[in-house]
């Protein structure tokens, strides 16, 4: 596809085969307007016309998962072509993600020396540092912020720091930053939030209505 004036190609990987312990089971079968989240996800990548999508997950067409979250990612990575440039990989529990935030993800994986672009947005609770019941630290967030997905990389450098990286890790980004990988952080959305508790979904279910409203 066409990335910043140049014809690069893209893969998307959803994935879906977590166990939705917190949200009470079958998260990403779970409908929001009426579509199951992993289809927002799956049609969002093909909405913005990537090259192909992977599925990781018990859904129809998904592939198998497994224990982990970077391992359900390594998966989706096998069964991608080696020659995809551009790697983007996205969590099915966030639905809400707008294909505009891809685009811009796509533009910025796109530059010279980038290896990697993840959305982000300030945080909005005050963070603190405890030991059990006790406070240590308030720590400064003007420095910190809170990291989404979709999150795009360059095919090679994701597919190294899944090789490299074996210790647990939360999200790809962490992996390529971990090898010394330079990702670069693009203004996120406050509505692309993840369903991560039942009541998360009727949260999106509210955002879903006021963004049909515009
Ligand atoms: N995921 C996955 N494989 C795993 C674990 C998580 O594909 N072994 C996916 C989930 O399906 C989800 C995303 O990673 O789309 C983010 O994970 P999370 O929100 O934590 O979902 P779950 O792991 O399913 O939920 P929980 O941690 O509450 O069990
Ligand atoms: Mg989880």
């Amino acid at each position: 596809m066409e990335i910043a004036d140049r014809s690069l190609s893209a893969w998307g990987i959803v994935v879906a085969a977590g166990s939705g312990t917190r949200f009470g089971g079958d998260k990403h079968m779970a409908t929001l307007g009426g579509i199951s989240l992993w289809r927002w996800a799956d049609r969002l990548f093909t909405d913005v016309g990537l090259d192909g999508v992977v599925v990781v997950g018990d859904v129809p067409g998904g592939i198998q998962g497994g224990v982990r979250r970077q391992d359900s990612v390594a998966a989706g990575l096998a069964a991608i072509p080696d020659s995809a440039e551009i790697i983007l990989v996205h969590d099915a529990a966030r639905p809400l993600a707008s294909a505009g935030l891809v685009r811009r993800l796509l533009e910025a994986v796109a530059a010279d020396n980038v290896d990697g672009a993840v959305p982000a947005v300030p945080l909005r609770d005050t963070i603190k540092r405890v030991h059990g019941h006790r406070i240590e630290e308030t720590i400064d967030r003007s420095e910190l912020v809170a990291v989404q997905t979709p999150q795009a990389f360059r095919g090679k450098m994701l597919r190294t720091a899944h090789l490299q990286i074996t210790s647990d890790v939360t999200d790809d980004a962490a992996m390529v930053e971990a090898i010394g990988g330079s990702v670069t952080v693009i203004d996120g959305e406050p509505s692309n939030i993840k369903v991560t508790f039942a009541a998360d979904l009727a949260m999106a279910e509210s955002l879903l209505t006021e963004e049909s409203r515009r």
